[in-house]
């Protein structure tokens, strides 16, 4: 953790004592969030039908994990169905109810990673420890049991004696009966150091969930005298264990949130009472806490030094400044939220992002986000001058480009201007020198996951300006390579990154080179194009075919761009969008590459799709992990499955790594 440390100062009682409640109702926040996901593998169950040949239903499961990951975001479960080419897709994800809501994305996104492997099957449903995810081709939302599927796994060593299999049948008959009886689906439990949680999905139904529950129960008696027993039904979940597994604490739901979180200030509100009578408890309380705060990550201090530093406004400045949010004042609407036009009492015009994320576990994110990216400066990234996080709700502030975004400039009807080749060219070389510096330029590496034209904002000399590298948040190392399921956009997304989850610095550089192809040719790279292909596809063919001149924007007059030029930048957006993530260049080489043009550089060798009728000319293409159904399909929106390599970048994954918050794309 590379987060500033700073003194406080604790000079007064009266400070101990705001210390201390400070403190207090951190730790409670932090109970909630620095848990574990739990996203170990419990079962995977794939179906026996497998999609026909040539379907279209990848793409369709694809969005559907995309809409769920919505939900899951939104509400920690969900269902929702896609109609798509090769039928309907019904989705059902569910986290676990004492999952903090960060787990749970997080939990969410590994059953997201790892469910593709049962593709081209029509259906499969993953149980982690900590959530659920299903997908059929029926509305099957309702099912409590399946006699076919439903399956228990029993692991662990033996527990000898009676005393034990005593314990285990009494802990599960209560967790049974009380996720049943509370009518919440819910429940977890210990007997004599035995644990054990039932989970019902919520579409069961109580009925449904009594049904599912009850079968489970005798269900995981099976597993003795084993350590461990976990039943996996079409309607539930429940695991008995020796080590307890699950969180003590509640997550709190959505419907009870007014509810509990009153519970918890009125706590914190007593305590503080409490602490106010007595100086010597409070100073007792507040070396405690002290302790707590460093064994957090130091997140008190963000909170504090972010509290003292000049990075602070008000929430009433900025309400005033942005006209209480008035509608007319919005200027854009990005994934992690609205952006409003504001001008502050000095006369200095700055954009407001209200982040839609605002809960507890989101404010944590949002301290280390604010105090990541208030030390990254580069002239070709937005700047962040500040934030708002003792109001309702949190703000960040941001320098304010009066220009529009770059997917204005390039595919709008009627575009304000056609920019010429020198414009371009130097969009591209801006872009890729602000995403070099997100890198490795800084002391952070950041990944910046959502490159797009939407997100490159150009300032009145047209100098590009990258955004929405917001919200970031560090994994342990293990977790690099998972995305949180939601971020980037579909027709940007390197394949390895959209089938595996697989998130390194190369799925950045594989989203810049669609988007250099986009501007140079002035076509959006259209995934869901059914008449001539995506753009990357069209770019690939002329380039076998050596006519890549004809990809060029053409309303780009012929003499007045550098034709040698084009073409070696339309190669390096070749370079960049190659399958294998290791044979994609860094973004340092790119920059070397756009500035230096007597550099010498690799021919592009593999494309990002196959089968589409280029004749395969060489055989550089590695093997296919998967079969030739996911490649068929996969073509249809311009990728392929060629991960052989994608495991050797993954050298590139330092633990200290910081990785940006999933996106949500509207
Ligand atoms: C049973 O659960 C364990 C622990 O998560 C896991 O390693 C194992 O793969 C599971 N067994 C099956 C058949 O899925």
């Amino acid at each position: 953790m590379t987060h500033k440390k700073k003194k406080i100062s604790s000079s007064s009682p009266s400070s101990c004592v705001i210390f201390a409640i400070f403190f207090f109702s951190l730790s409670c926040r932090c109970h909630l969030t620095l848990s574990d996901p739990r996203i170990s593998e419990a079962g995977l169950s794939c179906g026996t039908t497998k999609a026909p040949l040539d379907s279209n239903y990848v793409p369709s499961f694809i969005k559907e994990m995309e809409f769920l990951s919505q939900q899951v975001t939104a509400h920690n479960w969900g269902t929702h169905s896609v109609d798509g080419g090769g039928g309907t897709v019904y989705g059902l994800a569910q986290c676990f109810n004492d999952l903090s809501h960060t787990d749970c994305l997080l939990c969410y996104a590994a059953s997201r990673t790892t469910l593709p492997r049962c593709l081209p099957s029509l259906s499969a449903r993953i149980y982690l420890d900590g959530c659920f995810l299903r997908y059929d081709r029926y509305r099957f939302y309702s099912e409590e049991t399946d006699p076919v599927r439903d399956t228990v796994n029993c692991t662990g060593g033996n527990v000898e004696g009676v005393a034990h299999q005593r314990s285990v049948e009494r802990v599960v008959d209560s967790v049974v009966l009380k996720a049943v009886a509370k009518g919440g689906g819910f429940a977890v439990g210990e007997i004599d150091r035995v644990y054990a949680l039932a989970q019902c999905w919520k579409t069961v139904g109580n009925d449904g969930c009594r049904n599912c529950l009850r079968k489970a129960g005798k269900q995981v008696r099976g597993c003795l005298p084993k350590k461990e027993g976990r039943a996996l039904n079409a309607g539930c979940y429940l695991r008995y264990s020796t080590v307890k597994f699950y969180n003590e604490q509640r997550v709190v739901e959505a419907g009870s949130r007014p509810l509990r979180r009153g519970v918890i200030i009125a706590a914190v509100l007593a305590v503080a009472a409490v602490i106010m009578l007595s100086i010597s408890a409070s100073y007792a309380a507040f070396t405690k806490f002290s302790k707590i705060k460093k064994e957090n990550n130091n997140r008190g201090q963000i909170c504090s030094s972010i509290r003292e530093s000049s990075l602070n406004y008000k929430y009433e400045t900025l309400e005033k400044a942005t006209d209480y949010f008035n509608p007319s004042r919005k200027v854009g609407q990005g994934g992690a939220g609205s952006v409003f036009k504001g001008v502050l009492p000095n006369g200095k015009v700055v954009a407001v992002k209200r982040l839609v994320f605002n809960n507890r576990q989101w404010v944590d994110e949002f301290f280390n986000e604010v105090n990541l990216i208030s030390g990254i400066e580069h002239k070709n990234l937005v700047k962040l001058l500040g934030c708002s996080i003792e109001g309702p709700e949190s703000l960040l502030v941001y320098e304010f480009l009066p220009n529009k975004s770059l997917d204005q400039f390039i595919f709008e009807k009627n575009k304000t201007q056609n920019l010429n080749w020198k414009q371009r060219f130097n969009i591209i070389l801006g872009t890729a020198e602000g995403l070099a510096y997100l890198h490795g330029g800084s002391k952070m590496r950041i990944i910046h996951r959502d490159i797009k034209s939407s997100n490159i904002l150009l300032d009145e000399n047209l100098t590009p300006k990258i955004a929405d590298f917001g919200l970031a948040r560090c994994f342990g190392a293990d977790k690099t390579h998972l995305s949180t399921g939601i971020a980037g956009t579909l027709g940007y997304m390197a394949p390895e990154y959209l089938i595996r989850g697989q998130l390194t610095d190369k799925a950045d550089v594989y989203s810049f080179g669609v988007l250099v192809l986009e501007i140079v040719c002035g076509r959006r790279n259209n995934v869901f194009r059914e008449d001539s292909g995506s753009l990357l596809q069209t770019v690939w063919k002329l380039y076998r075919s050596n006519t890549l001149a004809e990809a060029v924007d053409s309303s780009l007059r012929i003499n007045e761009y550098p034709s040698n030029e084009a073409l070696r930048v339309l190669h390096i957006g070749l370079l960049c969008t190659q399958a294998s993530a290791s044979l994609r260049p860094s973004m340092t080489q790119v920059v070397n590459l756009l500035t230096n043009s007597n550099l010498d550089f690799p021919t592009p060798t593999q494309p990002p799709f196959m089968n589409t009728g280029v004749p395969d000319s060489d055989s550089s293409i590695r093997s296919y992990s998967t079969n030739s159904f996911v490649s068929n399909a996969l073509k249809k929106i311009g990728v392929s499955n060629s991960f052989s390599e994608s495991s050797s970048s993954r050298s590139s994954d330092r633990p200290s790594s910081r990785i940006e918050e999933p996106i949500v794309q509207a």
